[in-house]
């Protein structure tokens, strides 16, 4: 039997991206459409709560940056508050265009898009920075990624969107992940990977760039440092139900606010990639489902266990109780995929995702501008109720 060299074997399979096809696909905008047009609940509250969205109005206008700084180089003032409202800004827009079929929405999006592309050169600010690469990366190449085939986008207002994203967004990724801003491997939380990853992902899909997405999904399951799937899980417990894993993450003898946010970047990751075909929320037994699991049921105030890890702060010898029961959007993404589509027990990410949504406006998941002013409310891009849940 013959063996196929590899570079023939990748040439037969490369198959073309499906768009819009990062965090949504034109199908499950049929399903969307349908819940808002009959008037279901609980979308047409989450699609309510989105209508009244500062974030959600035609009238929006974006303030681009040359230089956007994110933490402190001692000599610059931090401006990154303007990226993450217009990401936000150019998403909320872009679903609100896709839903409702008016195009101001979408020429506010693409405003947005366009604007920054032809003024931001750079990321600047402290190690920060790297966070501000991979938050809003992803961001971005998200709204684009849902813009990507209206047909009032300047052809060359598209181009200098993607010429952005790869320049100042994906270079700045790939060089993180390779270089962890000149600190070994286990330095970063698995956070700052994360975010970096899912930018790569989102605009790799974006930008047709089969290269760099196929090199950050290789890095998610099987990449050497703290985000990627095999070193972020620290510990595997069974619960007493059978075939019911709960899994330590990286981040838990840290706190809970980075904890919470690793769940919503895996789910981010795992969401992109499942839209283009390969399913990283099935690798190493569901460990996204397991340690979002984990982090849903401590947060809710249950007890689990825990495996004293060696951070590169020192010993971590108990779970963090900081910011335990934060309300931080994201988990109705991981409770659709998992308990919805896969028919797979989230229970603990359901409760979370319940804890989340009693605690937030309308009982529903909202958005950037839902959860506060500061960067922290702008990490998810949320709406998930509306956008990811089937029944
Ligand atoms: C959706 O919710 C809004 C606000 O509560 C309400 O006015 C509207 O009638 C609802 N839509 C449908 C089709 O029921
Ligand atoms: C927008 O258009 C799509 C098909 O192009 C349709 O399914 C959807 O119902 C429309 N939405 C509204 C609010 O008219
Ligand atoms: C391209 O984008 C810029 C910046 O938003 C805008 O001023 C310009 O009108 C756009 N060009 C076209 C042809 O739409
Ligand atoms: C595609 O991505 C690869 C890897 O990140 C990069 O080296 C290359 O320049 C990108 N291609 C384009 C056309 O931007
Ligand atoms: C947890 O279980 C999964 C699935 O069996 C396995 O791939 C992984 O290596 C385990 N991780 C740890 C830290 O034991
Ligand atoms: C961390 O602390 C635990 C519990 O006290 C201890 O068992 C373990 O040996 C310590 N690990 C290191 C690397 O010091
Ligand atoms: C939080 O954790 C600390 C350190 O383990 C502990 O002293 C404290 O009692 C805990 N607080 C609560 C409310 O559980
Ligand atoms: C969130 O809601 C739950 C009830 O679902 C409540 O017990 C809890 O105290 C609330 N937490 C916060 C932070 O408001």
């Amino acid at each position: 039997m013959h063996v196929i060299p590899s570079f023939l074997a990748l040439a037969t399979v490369a198959t073309a991206f499906v768009h819009p096809g990062a965090l949504h696909t034109a199908q499950d905008f049929e399903r969307i459409n349908t819940h808002v047009v009959n008037g279901d609940e609980p979308w047409n509250t989450t699609w309510t709560l989105l209508t009244q969205s500062e974030y959600a109005q035609s009238t929006y206008q974006p303030g681009p940056k040359e230089t956007v700084y994110r933490g402190s180089d001692g000599v610059h003032s931090e401006n990154y508050p303007s990226l993450y409202r217009d990401a936000a800004a150019a998403y909320q827009l872009a679903i609100r265009w896709r839903i409702s079929n008016d195009t101001s929405y979408a020429d506010a999006a693409i405003n947005i898009l366009s604007s920054w592309a032809a003024t931001l050169t750079e990321i600047g600010g402290s190690s920060d920075k790297f966070l501000a690469s991979g938050l809003y990366g992803y961001q971005m190449a998200n709204a684009a990624e849902l813009m990507t085939d209206y047909s009032g986008w300047d052809s060359d207002n598209k181009t200098a969107t993607a010429t952005m994203l790869t320049n100042v967004f994906a270079s700045m990724n790939e060089l993180f992940l390779q270089d962890h801003n000149g600190q070994d491997y286990y330095h970063y939380y698995a956070n700052w990977d994360q975010c970096n990853l899912a930018s790569l992902i989102a605009i790799g899909i974006f930008t047709d760039n089969q290269t760099m997405y196929d090199n950050a999904v290789s890095y998610v399951r099987t990449g050497p440092s703290n985000g990627a799937l095999p070193v972020f899980a620290i510990a595997n417990y069974t619960e007493s139900e059978p075939d019911k894993v709960l899994t330590q993450g990286q981040e838990a003898g840290r706190d809970q606010g980075h904890s919470t946010l690793d769940a919503v970047l895996l789910g981010v990751i795992a969401q992109q990639a499942y839209n283009q075909g390969d399913d990283l929320f099935a690798e190493y037994g569901n460990e996204i489902l397991n340690s979002a699991e984990y982090v849903g049921k401590y947060n809710v105030g249950q007890d689990v266990p825990y495996t004293a890890y060696n951070s590169y702060q020192g010993n971590q010898t108990v779970i963090s109780n900081s910011s335990r029961g934060t309300v931080r959007p994201g988990f109705e993404l991981l409770s659709a995929h998992y308990g919805q589509l896969k028919g797979l027990d989230s229970s603990w990410s359901d409760a979370y995702r319940d804890w989340v949504n009693t605690n937030s406006t309308s009982g529903v998941e909202g958005g950037g501008g839902n959860y506060g002013s500061t960067s922290g409310g702008f990490d998810g891009l949320g709406f998930g109720t509306l956008l990811y849940r089937i029944s």
